[in-house]
């Protein structure tokens, strides 16, 4: 179902509330990674050049309905100064006298910043009084918070029931980009899935054993499909309540013609530390002591083929223990094949989309998303709450 988005409608003179995701990661009172907020100036931007006053509201951690200092949004309200070159209002809270103040004497163009929305724990039980609240402050409702969108909460569902709802660009992009991947791929459609555990992502390969063409796992959860296919794999991470599960998935897989591809062959390594002593192996020589760490060489190069050769990609999760250096290769590697390949490719999960950044080819990505859950929620074929509530064209 496709959704009304800020061009669909008029803006001009009217005050416009944005559900943004500024849940950006903070350490010692700075920002330390700011694509969120990036993310987010599109949609500021057209609305502004549209005449509207804009008033944006976030969550930031999880304060979970308490007032946290540190968790408090004045650190993004001047990043955001920063990154329009305008001055930022903000408010010390997201309700009451002070932003309901603020916000009936704003002009067009001008820029208003509400507090934490989580330090009111109504915010997280979809109140529908602090909703109403929130919509009090303006005259249409904007969701580009697509981050959040799985959440059904005041700010990203309720609040629609109040006012006009439209989705910003980011949500536009987010939903657009992935949703064609899901519908109506340019094949061979190609999905890598890596991370820990087979049991955070099972949603995700279910979904996709419908849609792909081949599907690649690595990282911790291929320790789990190689030894549900009998492989012995030492003292790896291995879900063992989770092996009929994984040798169901690759059946489901065979059923469906996709081609189910593992590594051939890993870093192993005799602790799980960085400086561990550690060496490539088949995966049917692991020593009884040792763990996989990262796929190996030989792998990369069969994977980087495949992901060469794709029509889409699209990659969530890293191929190894990326945040120790020994075992980051795995990773990196996948990164620059998918930079390279003239695919559409779609990149999401912090790890993966970090190794994208690493490369300096992130501009070579198609779309870089800017979901956590909301992503592995979206690619599982769910509906996101978030994007429920807005209103369909
Ligand atoms: C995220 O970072 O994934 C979103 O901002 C949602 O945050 P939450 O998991 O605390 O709801």
């Amino acid at each position: 179902m496709k959704k009304k988005t800020i061009q669909d409608i008029d803006v001009k003179g009217k005050k416009v509330i944005v559900r943004v995701d500024f849940n950006v990661p903070v350490k010692e009172g700075k920002i330390t990674d700011d694509t969120r907020i990036r993310a987010a100036l599109p949609t500021i931007s057209y609305l502004k050049d549209k005449g509207a006053a804009i008033i944006l509201m976030s969550h930031l951690g999880r304060p979970k309905g308490k007032v946290h200092e540190e968790m408090r949004l004045g650190v993004v309200a001047e990043k955001l100064e920063e990154l329009v070159g305008q001055k930022v209002l903000y408010a010390k809270d997201c309700i009451g006298p002070e932003p309901q103040e603020m916000a009936e004497k704003m002009e067009p163009g001008d820029i208003l910043l509400l507090e934490n929305l989580r330090f009111h724990g109504e915010e997280e039980k979809n109140d529908r009084e602090f909703a109403k609240k929130l919509a009090s402050l303006a005259d249409i409702y904007v969701n580009d918070a697509f981050g959040t969108a799985h959440r059904a909460h005041a700010s990203t569902a309720g609040v629609a029931e109040f006012l006009p709802a439209v989705a910003g660009l980011l949500m536009q992009n987010e939903i657009g980009i992935m949703g064609k991947a899901l519908e109506n791929p340019e094949r061979p459609f190609v999905a890598i899935l890596g991370g820990a555990k087979v049991s955070d992502k099972i949603g995700v390969i279910q979904n996709l054993i419908n849609k792909v063409d081949v599907l690649i796992t690595g990282g911790g959860m291929a320790n789990t499909f190689l030894a549900a296919q009998g492989k012995n794999m030492g003292k790896s991470l291995v879900e063992r309540d989770k092996l009929d599960l994984a040798r169901s998935l690759m059946e489901q897989a065979r059923e469906k013609g996709v081609d189910f591809l593992l590594p051939g062959d890993l870093v192993v390594a005799d602790a799980f530390a960085a400086d561990a002593q550690h060496r490539v192996v088949s995966v049917d020589q692991i020593p009884a002591d040792w763990m996989s760490m990262d796929i190996g060489p030989a792998s990369a190069e069969n994977f980087g083929k495949v992901i060469k050769s794709a029509g889409t990609v699209l990659w969530n999760g890293p191929m190894g223990v990326f945040e120790m250096i020994p075992f980051a290769r795995g990773t990196e590697e996948i990164a620059r094949a998918v930079t390279e390949s003239q695919a559409v490719s779609i990149v999401g999960g912090g790890d993966s989309v970090a190794a994208i950044h690493k490369t300096g080819l992130a501009d070579k990505i198609t779309h870089i998303s800017t979901g956590g859950g909301a992503t592995l929620e979206f690619l599982e074929g769910k509906e996101l709450p978030g994007v429920a509530a807005l209103e369909n064209k």
